[in-house]
């Protein structure tokens, strides 16, 4: 099967990315399907970027991917900007994407309201990119957030749409969700993400994740040590559940419920095991990072890779719609 996803350049991986999309990507890669990873720089400078800081997280997002375990021997690692087909597809199916449905996507919509001053067409026609970057590679799968469901089945659209005008072309793409739905941040209130500076990223050194651990929020009925609480309701129980052992959750439940044990003990326990799970994927990425080059190696092979298919199919599509492709 052919697998695609994109991620943006926009700043430090987190945990919520990491048991979202990332791992979703390891695994499809690790069951022998063809995989595309993109890092999406298009997408991000629909939103203001500094130049700077852009190329840097370019690299970094790269050597964040190879260190959770994306592997550049089965996958296509490559970034967005490097393979300009992705542009010239994505004009054909602004052509064929609906106005209206178009401003009805949520998360335009979303930035509508909260930076009003800064809309730009970008932000608009972002979603058709989206799929530009799905069908180039003729993706079957597509591994990303819930947030982006609506992204999706706008693609599925546009790929229907492009094949009763244009004549059967492009598999219709399906979407693999994450289990976990969220991952909620050390507020306890919102998703874990980079807005609401609530995360721990997936290459934060040890001492600095104990330090946001510490002042997390809890269960807010444990006012005091004595005070028993609900597992349930608390954010630490639930990254217990994605990173704790089973008889460690089984302690940890009965001691937060008996008040046992108080938060400070239930965190200590949470951070020896995030921290180990953490550990070599952290390693792996300082040592990608001591050596910035070998990243930009791979990231040049991969659009290298890319392009060869991402011509193909634009070709094809050039002739479908009745142009020619000189530099075929
Ligand atoms: N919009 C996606 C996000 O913000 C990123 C993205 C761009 C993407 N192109 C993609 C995801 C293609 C999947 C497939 O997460």
């Amino acid at each position: 099967m052919r697998v695609f996803s994109g991620i943006q350049p926009t700043g430090t991986l987190h945990l919520g990315n990491y048991f979202g999309m990332l791992r979703n990507a390891v695994k499809l890669q690790n069951e022998g399907n063809e995989c595309f990873y993109s890092i999406v720089n298009l997408h991000a400078i629909t939103l203001p970027q500094d130049p700077e800081a852009l190329k840097k997280h370019t690299i970094e997002v790269a050597a964040t991917m190879l260190a959770v375990g994306i592997d550049p021997e089965k996958s296509i690692l490559f970034v967005q900007s490097d393979v300009p087909e992705h542009i010239q597809l994505a004009w054909v199916l602004s052509c064929i994407a609906p106005f209206g449905q178009m401003g009805r996507m949520i998360q335009f919509k979303e930035k509508t309201e909260k930076e009003a001053a800064a809309l730009n067409l970008g932000l608009f026609s972002y979603p058709v990119l989206q799929a530009a970057d799905i069908l180039l590679y003729k993706a079957d799968l597509v591994p990303v957030g819930k947030d982006q469901a609506q992204h999706l089945e706008l693609c599925r659209e546009l790929a229907t749409k492009f094949n009763t005008r244009y004549g059967d072309f492009f598999p219709v793409p399906e979407t693999l969700h994450p289990k976990i739905t969220k991952v909620v941040g050390l507020d306890g209130s919102a998703k874990m993400s980079k807005s609401a500076n609530n995360y721990i990223g997936i290459t934060e050194d040890r001492e600095s994740i104990w330090k946001k651990l510490k002042p997390a929020a809890t269960d807010p009925a444990r006012v005091t040590r004595s005070d028993p609480g609900n597992p349930f309701i608390c954010n630490i129980y639930k990254l217990h559940e994605l990173f704790s052992p089973k008889n460690d959750i089984e302690i940890v439940i009965d001691g937060c419920q008996t008040a046992k044990i108080g938060c400070i003990d239930c965190k200590q326990i949470l951070f020896e095991h995030m921290d180990s799970h953490l550990k070599p994927i952290r390693d792996r990425y300082n040592e990608w990072m001591s050596d910035t080059k070998k990243v930009e190696a791979v990231l040049a092979d991969g659009a290298e890779k890319a392009r060869g298919i991402a011509r193909e199919t634009l070709a094809e599509v050039y002739d479908l719609v009745g142009f020619s492709y000189a530099s075929k």
